[in-house]
C-alpha cells in the first residue's frame, strides 16, 4: 500500500522531481467534508433518498441511545441492495455517476458527507439476494486521520447488526449504521444516557418525523398516484404525510391553463413544470387542532415549496420575488414541481437543495402569481379587519334615532314581509307602493341601524322597513359589513361619535329614499346607491385594511 506523503516529501517531489501531483490530505479532507451544510434532518433525508432510488418501499430508521450515552442511528431499507463491488463503489468519496438522473445524486458524495456530518464512524451493510452473505464496509474518520490514508475498515458484521438488518431490512436491502454520533445532539450531557439526554433524543425523533412528513409527502401519501408509495418508520412509529397545501380546505388560485409551465430547453425538447398557488384558510376560520395538525399556518411556512422528482428540496420564501417575512401573506403556499430534465433550466445547485431563477422566469412567475399574492393578503387582512370591526357598535345611533321624534319619514300603512313591499304615504302621494325589504320583531338594539354580513348587490347601504313588533314600521338602514367603507373606515372610527355620525348619515339617506320613491323610481335610487358604493370602493382601494396587531 502506498503511504501518504508528509509535507517534506511533497516539497521535495515538487522541487527535485518536478512532480505536480498534489493529492489532498486525507485527514484534513475527510474532517472538512463534515461541514458541507447538512443538519441532522437534511442528512437523514439524503440517506432516505438513496433508499427510494434503490426502489425501497419500506424504510425503517432507528435512533438508539445506550444506557452509557452512546448514540447510534440505523437506516434500513428493502431496496435492491448491493453486492461487494457495488458496496465498494457506494463507499467511495465520488462514487460512479448514477445511470438514473432522476435520483438525487450529489456527485457520488451524499451517503458519505451526510453520514459524516453526524457521526465519526459509519458502515454500510447490504445484500442483493436473500441467500448471499451480508457485506459490510466502514469509514472511521479517526482511523483515516490517524494513518492519514483513505483506508476503510473491514470489520465483521456483528450479531447485533444481523439482528438489526433482519428487523429493519428483511431479506434484501441495505443498512446504514451511524456510530459515534458526536453531532446528533447539539451539546454534551453531564449525565450521558440520562433523562435529559433521552428527552433530547426523543425531540430529535419527533422532529425527524415532521421533517420526513413534509419532504417526502408525495411518497408517503398513498392517494398520490404520481409517485411510488413508501412507508417510513422512525423508532417503530409510522410517519404520516403532511401535505402543506391542505387541499381539502385551501383554494388553488391559478386558472388550470396556467398550472402547466412549458419550458423549452436548448436542445429543443420541451418539459413541463407544474405550479399551483394555494391560499390556506385563515386560522380564525379553523379549529385550533385543525390548524395545528393540518394547515400549520406560520410566517415561515409561506412561499414556495419546490419539489424535484416529487421530493421537496426547498421550502419557504419567494426566491427573491417578494419578501418573505410578512405575516400578511402567511396564507399563501406555492406548489412547484419539476423533474430532472429541468435541472439545468432552474440551475439546480450542487447540493440540489435550491434553484435559481433567471430574470425572465422570475418576471413571468411574478406576473403569474401576483393575483394570488394580493388575494392572500386581502384574505388575511379582511379576516383581521372583521375581528376589528366586530367591535363596532351601532347602539348609540339606534338610541339617537329612537329618541328623535321629528325626523321626516314615510308613514307606513301596511308592510308585507313576504312580498318585500309596503303601502306608504310619502312625497309621491298616499298609498304609494314601494318595494323594500320588511323586517318584523327586530332587536331594539339594532332597530334602525343594522350592520349585515352582506348586501347582495354590493351596495354600502340599503333602506328597509323595520319594526320591533309586526306593525308600525319605520325606516331602517342595513349597512354592508363587507363593503370597504365598513372594513376600512368604520373600523377605524374608534370614537363612538364617529361611528354614530356615519350611521346617522346613512340612515338619513335611507329615510330620504323611502320618502321619495315609488315602484318606478326604485331603480333610480338603487342605481344611485350602487354608484356611490362603487365609487367609494374605488376611492378606498389604496387605503390599507387595518390589522388587529
Ligand atoms: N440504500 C442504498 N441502496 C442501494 N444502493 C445504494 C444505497 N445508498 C447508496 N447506494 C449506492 O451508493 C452510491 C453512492 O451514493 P451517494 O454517496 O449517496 O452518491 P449519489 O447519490 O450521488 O450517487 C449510489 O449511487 C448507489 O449506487
Ligand atoms: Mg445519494
Amino acid at each position: 500500500m502506498s503511504h501518504s506523503k508528509d509535507n517534506n516529501e511533497i516539497l521535495s517531489d515538487y522541487y527535485v522531481n518536478k512532480s505536480r501531483i498534489n493529492n489532498p490530505d486525507p485527514a484534513r479532507l475527510i474532517h472538512g467534508l463534515r461541514d458541507t451544510g447538512y443538519d441532522f434532518y437534511t442528512a437523514c433525508a439524503d440517506i432516505i433518498d438513496n433508499s427510494i432510488s434503490a426502489n425501497a418501499d419500506n424504510i425503517k430508521i432507528k435512533i438508539d441511545l445506550t444506557i452509557d450515552g452512546r448514540k447510534f442511528v440505523y437506516f434500513g431499507d428493502n431496496g435492491h441492495g448491493m453486492d461487494e463491488d457495488d458496496l465498494l463503489n457506494a463507499m467511495r468519496y465520488g462514487a460512479e455517476a448514477r445511470e438514473n438522473l432522476a435520483s438525487l445524486g450529489k456527485f457520488g458524495l451524499g451517503l458519505k458527507t451526510a453520514s459524516s456530518s453526524v457521526c465519526l464512524k459509519y458502515s454500510v451493510i447490504s445484500r442483493n439476494t436473500p441467500n448471499s452473505v451480508l457485506k459490510k464496509l466502514t469509514w472511521d474518520l479517526e482511523h483515516v486521520a490517524q494513518i492519514n490514508q483513505w483506508e476503510m475498515l473491514d470489520e465483521e458484521v456483528t450479531e447485533n447488526e444481523v439482528e438489526v438488518f433482519d428487523e429493519l431490512c428483511g431479506k434484501v436491502g441495505t443498512l446504514i449504521v451511524w456510530a459515534r454520533c458526536d453531532r446528533l445532539l447539539s451539546k454534551a450531557y453531564d449525565n450521558p444516557g440520562g433523562t435529559k439526554e433521552k428527552n433530547a433524543i426523543n425531540y430529535r425523533v419527533s422532529k425527524l418525523k415532521d421533517h420526513c412528513a413534509l419532504i417526502f409527502h408525495k411518497f408517503l401519501n398513498p392517494e398520490d398516484k404520481e409517485y411510488t408509495t413508501v412507508t417510513i418508520l422512525v423508532n417503530g412509529e409510522k410517519v404520516t404525510y403532511w401535505n402543506p397545501f391542505y387541499p381539502q380546505r385551501s383554494e388553488q388560485m391559478l386558472p388550470p391553463k396556467f398550472t402547466d409551465m412549458k419550458i423549452q430547453l436548448e436542445d429543443g425538447s420541451t418539459h413541463s413544470a407544474r405550479i399551483k398557488a394555494w391560499i390556506l384558510p385563515h386560522s380564525k376560520d379553523m379549529k385550533k387542532e385543525e390548524n395545528s395538525e393540518f394547515a400549520k399556518i406560520s410566517n415561515r411556512g409561506q412561499g414556495f415549496y419546490i419539489h424535484r422528482e416529487g421530493r421537496i428540496i426547498h421550502y419557504g420564501g419567494y426566491m427573491g420575488i417578494w419578501r418573505a417575512d410578512d405575516p400578511h401573506w402567511s396564507l399563501l403556499r406555492i406548489e412547484f414541481d419539476f423533474n430532472h430534465h429541468l435541472d439545468e433550466a432552474f440551475s439546480v445547485d450542487v447540493k440540489k437543495s435550491r434553484i435559481t431563477l433567471d430574470p425572465a422566469l422570475e418576471e413571468g412567475l411574478k406576473k403569474l402569481l401576483s393575483p394570488a399574492y394580493n388575494e392572500a393578503n386581502n384574505r388575511y387582512r379582511r379576516k383581521q379587519a372583521v375581528s376589528v370591526i366586530s367591535g363596532v357598535s351601532h347602539n348609540d345611533s339606534n338610541r339617537t334615532i329612537t329618541e328623535t321624534e321629528n325626523t321626516a319619514q314615510v308613514k307606513v300603512e301596511d308592510a308585507d314581509k313576504n312580498k318585500g313591499e309596503a303601502l306608504v304615504s310619502n312625497n309621491k302621494g298616499h298609498r304609494i307602493k314601494i318595494i323594500t325589504p320588511v323586517e318584523n320583531n327586530v332587536d331594539p338594539e339594532s332597530l334602525y341601524v343594522n350592520a349585515v354580513d352582506e348586501i347582495t348587490n354590493g351596495s354600502l347601504w340599503e333602506p328597509f322597513l323595520t319594526s320591533a313588533t309586526d306593525s308600525h314600521h319605520e325606516t331602517g338602514v342595513h349597512i354592508n359589513k363587507k363593503h370597504d367603507f365598513y372594513t376600512k373606515v368604520y373600523s377605524q372610527a374608534t370614537k363612538n361619535l364617529s361611528v354614530e355620525g356615519l350611521d346617522l348619515l346613512l340612515w338619513a339617506f335611507a329615510a330620504a329614499e323611502h320618502k321619495n320613491t315609488d315602484e318606478e323610481l326604485k331603480y333610480m335610487w338603487e342605481d344611485i346607491r350602487e354608484e356611490v358604493s362603487s365609487n367609494l370602493r374605488k376611492l378606498l382601494r389604496s387605503i390599507d385594511l387595518p390589522s388587529s396587531e
